[in-house]
């Protein structure tokens, strides 16, 4: 991972949902490690922010589409307090000396495009769990979610040269196309229509 710090978000007047927790689950990867995907919790703030300072320069650019030496505060407060219906942030977690180390997470919030049906996601993992699926599972997570929470669209930006997360986003059948007004970037996007699955679903 890792950060919570999404994209800027703009709250809409969406029906307020009730909303059931996503029960933590164990997922079994591909090099035979296990982690427990849940729901971020307020208490995950200090392991959230070592999730970041694990991650190289690379890794950070990437997810953020800009250089980051840290995570923005209010961006963090964010994310640790999802609102019910329109946010969600899921943790891929491991166990630790110190209890846990955060090893993936995905995140969606409303979309900043006009269209107030859309979510906006953003997926990090730790670059010593990568190529496992744990992405995957993550992603396939979000979808659900974004589903249930009446989100007809799922979408998420994308640096060009980012060629890991478009071959993810190509397998997992988003459309890819370029983000407007902003050279170098692409939006990857995914109908969110009832029955609609992610087409791989190994890890999940
Ligand atoms: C992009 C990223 C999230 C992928 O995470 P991951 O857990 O390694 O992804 P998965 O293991 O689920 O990969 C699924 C598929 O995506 C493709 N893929 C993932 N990483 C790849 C790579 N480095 N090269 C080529 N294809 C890759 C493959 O098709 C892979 O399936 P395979 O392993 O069976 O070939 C991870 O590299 C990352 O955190 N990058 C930095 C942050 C970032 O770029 N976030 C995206 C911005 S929203």
């Amino acid at each position: 991972m890792i950060s919570t710090d999404g994209p800027e978000t703009v709250p809409r007047a969406r029906p307020a949902a009730t909303r059931s927790r996503c029960r933590p689950r164990r997922v079994r990867l591909r090099d035979g490690r296990d982690v427990t995907l849940r729901e971020i919790r307020e208490t995950d703030e200090s392991e959230i922010l070592e999730a970041f300072e694990r991650l190289s320069d690379e890794s950070r650019y990437s997810r953020f589409l800009q250089h980051k030496k840290r995570i923005d505060p209010a961006a963090l407060e964010r994310g640790l307090h999802p609102r019910a219906g329109l946010d969600f942030v899921l943790v891929a977690t491991t166990p630790a000396e110190d209890g846990i180390d955060i090893v993936g997470a995905a995140q969606y919030l409303p979309s900043q495009s006009t269209d107030a049906r859309a979510c906006e996601f953003a997926v990090t993992v730790a670059e010593d769990w990568r190529r496992n699926g744990l992405a995957t599972a993550l992603i396939s997570r979000l979808v659900r979610r974004a589903r249930r929470d009446g989100y007809e669209t799922i979408e998420g930006r994308v640096l060009a040269s980012n060629l890991p997360m478009l071959a993810l986003a190509h397998d997992m059948r988003f459309d890819v196309e370029p983000a407007t007004g902003e050279a170098g970037t692409l939006l990857v996007r995914r109908a969110l229509a009832a029955g609609t699955a992610p087409a791989r679903r190994r890890y999940a």
